[in-house]
């Protein structure tokens, strides 16, 4: 059985009501819900996380490095700039472990600051455009 932190970053606890047309109409409690039982279905333990903070977004791919767990993450806006995180994201892949991105939307389809992820080149792989479907994606994946 791995263990999964499945990290999600700013507004996406917002999640059904936030631009439905683009993210879909399940709540972040819904998503995390199906998200745990989909993981333990396939012999896995999801810990599904969400905050607004980069803080504590790196804090806990500290954690996923120190605790050698595997990380699925949808940095949400810090994946268009966030070096820090990148720094962080960079950890875990070189500490042998694995670190998907991934996005509910997809972003290249989308606005031009969106086409620029500063974490893709530091992940294992990119899931994008799959709906919510692309955690699960990511959780086959792991
Ligand atoms: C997102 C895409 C990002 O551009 C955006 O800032 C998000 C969500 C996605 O899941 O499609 O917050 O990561």
């Amino acid at each position: 059985m791995a263990s999964i932190l499945v990290l999600n970053g700013p507004n996406l606890g917002r999640l059904g009501s936030r631009e439905p047309e683009i993210y879909g109409s399940m709540n972040y409690e819904q998503l995390a819900s199906e998200l745990v039982a989909f993981a333990e279905k396939h012999g896995h333990e999801a810990d599904v996380r969400q905050t607004d903070s980069e803080s504590e977004l790196i804090g806990w791919l500290h954690e996923a490095v120190d605790g050698r767990k595997s990380v699925i993450i949808n940095p949400a806006a810090f994946t268009h700039y966030s070096y820090a995180l990148a720094d962080a994201a960079s950890l875990v892949t070189k500490a042998g472990l694995k670190l998907i991105e991934v996005h509910i939307s997809n972003p290249h389809a989308r606005e031009e600051f969106r086409h620029k992820s500063v974490i893709s080149a530091v992940a294992t792989g990119v899931i994008a455009g799959f709906g919510t479907d692309s955690y699960k994606l990511a959780i086959q994946a792991v």
